[in-house]
């Protein structure tokens, strides 16, 4: 893999991205294929893609909920390129833009068993919500960052 870089997605990363985002950990379809062509014309919000060669191989989403606090949803490594550090990359590049923005807390949700995002956003300092939703069959943890 090239250097990763960090953009903003364009309308013509869709093939790219879809094509690593069709299935989740616990054998779970994705949703990214569902609101992809709704996120990428979405004024309130961004998606950043880390490419290699320009061909996306990451990504997550940015929803600006207000001045100072942002959503940050659909985080995905490409599975050929996973334990390469690329979310780090990623985290790294949307806390500089967030920052810029004085946005300054980044609220986000998992499913209660992603035990590895349990792990990484715990590391990262996001604190648990005390908001348990249940959506059955689905637990989801709401987390947000201190
Ligand atoms: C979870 C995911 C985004 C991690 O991306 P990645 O680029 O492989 O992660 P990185 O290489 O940047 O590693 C980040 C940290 O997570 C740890 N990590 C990554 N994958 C891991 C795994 N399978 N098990 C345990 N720890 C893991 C790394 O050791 C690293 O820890 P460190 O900060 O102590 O060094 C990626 O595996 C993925 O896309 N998974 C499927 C989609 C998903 O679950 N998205 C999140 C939905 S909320």
């Amino acid at each position: 893999m090239t250097k990763p870089i960090v953009r903003l997605a364009r309308e013509d990363d869709r093939e790219a991205v879809l094509s690593f985002c069709q299935m989740l950990p616990g054998n779970k379809k994705d949703y990214i294929p569902l609101v992809w062509d709704k996120w990428i014309v979405e004024q309130k919000s961004q998606i950043f893609v880390a490419t290699s060669d320009d061909i996306p191989v990451a990504m997550e989403r940015v929803l600006f909920l207000s001045d100072s606090e942002a959503w940050r949803e659909g985080l995905r490594v490409d599975s050929r390129y996973r334990n390469q550090g690329l979310s780090k990359i990623l985290d790294l590049n949307i806390n500089q833009y967030l920052l810029s923005k004085n946005l300054k807390v980044s609220r986000t949700m998992i499913l209660s068993d992603n035990q590895i995002m349990a792990n990484i956003l715990s590391k990262k300092g996001y604190k648990k919500g005390e908001i348990m939703i249940t959506m059955k069959p689905i637990r989801l943890l709401l987390i947000i960052s201190g």
